[in-house]
């Protein structure tokens, strides 16, 4: 049996002033897998995602728990052999295709020169490598778009470009952050298909942040709902829409208008709900030493 792709095993990571944003958090997401991580704004669906990719900000800092890559523990490597491990196996699908493309260089060179910097291709193999996903992602004129500055394309058919560059190499780990959320909804579907494909095809498992319970149904086999840094459940997707467990899920739910009264306006999430947690939290803050650090 192949190792589990991520597990991240009771991560807490502190700001500067020694406030929580990470509160033990634990989950896996297994070879081929989608595992979707929903939570509202500030929830630490990115922060989590910036942590299995090595680029969280300074300001914030792990105090315990392990992350381990197809059974590498990233911890116990040195910086650059972790560096290493992170570049080849895995890839990200920002949330803002612009701001992830530099907008003075055209398409082409940023798409190859990753898979020629990473992994020690030579160029030709590169353009032969991106021209193919171009083909995959459905971008018919591939030579139009590699000759492009990021500026001149559409924010969906900018998407499809990093779409394709994240595939291109095969990472065996995709995390995916709000990858439709700056597209129009009409996109935003066509997007998440093309996602949800390739992912098939590729047999890639992704962590897919969203906010969208819609879309976590849309997409995913298992799901963790996260709440101030905390998982407060996890379970298989289909299950989770069928029963859920936690009162911040059901909260949430209700709060989701598709899943009960369709022409009903935004709910905010039940208050005394969000009351308890906070309450909840706060004792579990209280209490709370990191293991080690
Ligand atoms: N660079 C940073 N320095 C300090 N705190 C930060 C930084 N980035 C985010 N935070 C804080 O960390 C917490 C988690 O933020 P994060 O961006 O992970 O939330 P999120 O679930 O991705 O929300 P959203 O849905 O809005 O993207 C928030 O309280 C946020 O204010
Ligand atoms: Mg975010």
């Amino acid at each position: 049996m192949s190792a589990t792709c991520l597990e991240i095993r009771n991560l807490s990571a502190v700001l500067a002033n020694g406030q929580r944003v990470l509160r033990s958090v634990s989950l896996a997401v297994e070879p081929g897998e989608v595992r979707a991580l929903v939570g509202e704004s500030g929830a630490g669906k990115t922060m989590i995602g910036k942590a299995v990719l090595g680029v969280l900000p300074l300001s914030v800092r792990i105090v315990e728990g392990d992350m381990l890559l197809e059974g590498e523990n990233l911890g116990r490597l040195s910086p650059k052999a972790r560096r290493t491990l992170i570049g080849t196996r895995t890839a990200l699908i920002p949330q803002d295709p612009l701001t992830a493309l530099n907008p003075s260089r055209r398409i082409g060179p940023q798409m190859t020169d990753r898979l020629v910097r990473i992994l020690g291709w030579n160029g030709e193999r590169a353009d032969q490598r991106i021209r193919q996903l171009l083909e995959e992602v459905q971008i018919r004129d591939p030579d139009r778009v590699l000759k492009s500055y990021p500026h001149e394309l559409s924010g969906g058919m900018r998407q499809r470009v990093l779409i394709a560059a994240a595939f291109a190499a095969e990472p065996r780990l995709i995390v995916a952050d709000e990858p439709t959320t700056a597209l129009d909804v009409t996109v935003q579907k066509q997007i998440l298909r093309l996602i949800a494909q390739l992912q098939r095809e590729h047999g890639t498992a992704i962590l897919f942040v969203t906010h969208d319970l819609g879309v976590v149904a849309k997409i995913s086999q298992k799901v963790s709902v996260l709440y101030a840094g905390k998982v407060v459940e996890e379970a298989e997707t289909a299950a989770l829409f069928a029963a859920p467990q936690h009162p911040y899920t059901r909260a949430l739910m209700a709060a989701t208008p598709r899943y009960t009264d369709p022409l009903a306006s935004l709910k905010p999430v039940d208050e005394a709900v969000l009351a308890g947690l906070a309450a909840e939290i706060a004792a579990a803050d209280r209490a709370w030493r990191p293991r080690h650090g």
